[in-house]
This record gives C-alpha cells, structure tokens and sequence, in this order.
C-alpha cells in the first residue's frame, strides 16, 4: 500500500499533512486537500496483479487511502461495465461511442465510489458520527455506507430534493433534514450544526476521500479500453470531484508507469444544466474560478450546485485536457434518457441524459469526429427521477 500523505491542491506551500490524523480544507488556505502516494514505490506493482482481484473498486487497493490493518467499508462498488454503445452511435453517427454505466453501484450512481473511500476513512479515523450535504444521490450513498459502516448518519438535502432520494435515505436509518435552499446551504446548515457536535463533515473535496472513490472511474476505463485512453469523457459535473478525481487518476497512473508518460489524455469534456451552469460560464469568461451561480433550477438534481469549493480544479483539469463544458436545456435530458433508454437499455438519470445532449452538440460543431473513442459517463440510473419521464 502507497499511501502517504496529505497536501494541499492549490498548492499553497502549507503542509504536508498527517493521513492518520483527521483533516478537512487546507487549514492555511481553505482549499481542498489531496491524497498523495508514494509514487516511486508504487512503480513496483504490477499490473498483472489485478486478474485475481474482486470485481469493485477497491481491485486498485495499493493506490487507495487506507493503511495495513484498515477496515475497507464496501457494497460492491465501482468495476462498473464499459459497454460499447452501437444503436445509440449509430443514431448519433458514431463508430465508437461507449457509456461507462455508473446506475449499477450500489445506491444507483457513482456516489457510491466516493462514499465508500470517504466512510473508509472516516472509520479508520475513528469518527462517530458523519453528516453530508447532498443534492440527492450523496446523501443515499452516505447513508448506506454508515449503516454499513456501523456509524450513525445525518444527510441535508434541499426540501424539493425528488422523493425516492428522502426515502431511500431513510432506509439506511439516516438522520434526514431537508433545507429550505439548495445544497449549499444545506451545506452551511450542517456545518453550522455538527460544529458543536463533533460529526465528521463528508462534504464533496472538504474532505479528502472522495475524490479518491471516484478517481477509479478513470483507473477503470484504462483497464477495460486494454490501458489505453479514449479520445473524449463526457461527464455530468455538480461538485466536480467525478472530474478532478479523473483528471488526478491519469497523472497517477503515467507516474507509476502503468500508462506512457505522454500519452495523450481523454478531452475531459464538463455537462452542465442551463439552469446551473458555472462551470460553463467560467470556463467560457476565461476566469479561474466560478462564481456562485443565483437561481440554480433543474431536473438533474446531482447538477444543481450553484457553487463547488473545487470550482479551480475542475476548469484546471478541462484546461490542461484541452476539453470544454456545454450546458443543456432540461428537455434535452429527457430526450438523452430516453435514448440511452431505448437504443441500449440503459437506465438513465437526467445527468446520464445531459450527456448524450452534449455528444449531439460536439458533434454538430465538428469538435468530436465519427471515428473518435468517446466515452459517456452514465452516472446514475432514472428510478429515481421517474417523475421527470412519466
Ligand atoms: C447522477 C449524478 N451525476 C452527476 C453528479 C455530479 O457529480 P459531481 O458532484 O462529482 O460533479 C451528481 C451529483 O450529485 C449526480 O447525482
Ligand atoms: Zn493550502
């Protein structure tokens, strides 16, 4: 196992910091921390140790935040299928169009990946109680993973948050409280209430773990396309940590020499809804933070963040990739589900939906060609926003 140490992501010269101790933000600068590895060290495993690994996430355990002797809180998550997608290529004029389908984790999304490391983490910490902000699909994996972690939980989802997301956290015996705003301020309001209380705060990059969960995606994807990167990743982006655990996983597996140093990298491309898109409209003034975005409105729940503390590392990761980001309408979701529905199967959230709208639209502008490897990431399944399609 590589993991060493903590450090700041901007970085600001503070640190670095202990992993066995518990850390949030930078305590010198309030940006998030990293998880760093021991790089050099880790060149010494070998890829071929995975053919006998179990089939989740934590196949990757070397470049993974625990220690010897961790518990590892697990569902299952992660190893996803990468599922060539010829019917929807075809409809889109596509050769090779693949949909990364993130619906099978455990709770129904990618959040699972996150919370997994995250709760992980927070055990091995010893933390008693955790809390979460949530625009929906966090707040069921949190749940989930504290119920299976033995902790107790409190989620805050904004008050008009789909039912399915309130129920399900319930089921996992979660603490629910539903905010009259959106995730940012349920994020202040938990804030505010586990201060006092001691709760562990697993909001998206205010601690470090998640980012970590999710950079598998990208672990993933190299070794289902034969360690090769496709041209394009299509990503639905909130909170951004799906996009910058990515972006940290590429460097992560050159370094330890798993993919060419130089290998050209997946365009890391940034949907957004045209309701709530600051990443968009950053990325496109040219700045290099995003600023909160007033009157955030969508179907796409996991997409109404107005504003994310990793705002920087996301247009960084864009940047550096030579990617974009494309805000979509609602409908065009809808009609991107029901796609992804019928001419594959494919259970789709409106988040999944938004990015076949935004394959359509790089397509229309010459940017994608029809030979190019373009992965969609299909990060939750419709059940629960069936509403929005019935
Ligand atoms: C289904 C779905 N897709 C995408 C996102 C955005 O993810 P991130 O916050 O990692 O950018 C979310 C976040 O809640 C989500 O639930
Ligand atoms: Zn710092």
């Amino acid at each position: 196992m590589y993991f060493s140490h903590l450090e700041c992501s901007v970085p600001c010269g503070a640190g670095p910091f202990n992993a066995r101790e518990t850390h949030h933000l930078c305590p010198a600068c309030a940006m998030p921390l990293l998880a760093r590895y021991d790089l050099e060290a880790a060149r010494a495993w070998s890829k071929d140790s995975l053919r006998d690994r179990v089939s989740s996430m934590w196949r990757y355990a070397e470049m993974m935040p625990i220690f010897p002797g961790d518990m590892v809180v697990t569902l299952g998550e992660g190893f996803t299928p990468l599922f060539h997608a010829p019917r929807l290529g075809a409809e889109l004029g596509l050769s090779r169009l693949y949909v990364k389908d993130e619906s099978l984790n455990p709770t129904n999304s990618f959040k699972a990946r996150g919370q997994s490391a995250a709760v992980t983490r927070a055990k091995a910490l010893g933390a008693k109680t955790l809390s979460v902000p949530s625009a929906g699909n966090a707040a069921d994996a949190m749940a989930a993973y504290a119920a299976s972690a033995g902790i107790p939980a409190h989620v805050f989802m904004p008050k008009d948050v789909k039912t399915p997301f309130i129920t399900e956290a319930k089921l996992y015996g979660a603490e629910v409280t539903l905010v009259d705003g959106l995730i940012t301020d349920a994020g202040r309001i938990a804030a505010e209430r586990g201060k006092a209380l001691g709760w562990y705060d697993v909001s998206t990059l205010k601690e470090p773990y998640r980012v970590e969960g999710k950079k598998t995606m990208a672990y993933e994807l190299a070794e289902q396309l034969g360690w090769e990167y496709p041209d394009w990743i299509i990503y639905p982006t909130g909170g951004g940590t799906g996009m910058v655990g990515m972006w940290k996983a590429f460097e992560e597996l050159e370094a330890i020499g798993w993919m060419p140093a130089g290998a050209k990298r997946p365009k890391m491309v940034t949907v957004q809804a045209d309701g709530c898109a600051p990443i968009v409209k950053a990325l496109a003034e040219n700045a290099e933070r995003a600023p909160m975005w007033e009157g955030a409105k969508t179907i796409a729940d996991g997409l109404r963040v107005p504003k994310a503390v990793g705002d920087f590392l996301v247009l960084r990761a864009i940047r550096e990739s030579g990617g974009t980001a494309i805000a979509v309408t609602d409908a065009e979701m809808v009609t991107g589900m029901r796609d992804l529905g019928r001419f594959e199967g494919i259970s789709a959230a409106p988040e999944g939906g938004a990015a076949v709208q935004c394959i359509r639209n790089l397509i229309a502008d010459g940017s994608i060609k029809k030979d190019d490897r373009v992965v969609l990431f299909n990060t939750g399944g419709a059940l629960k926003y069936l509403e929005v399609v019935s």
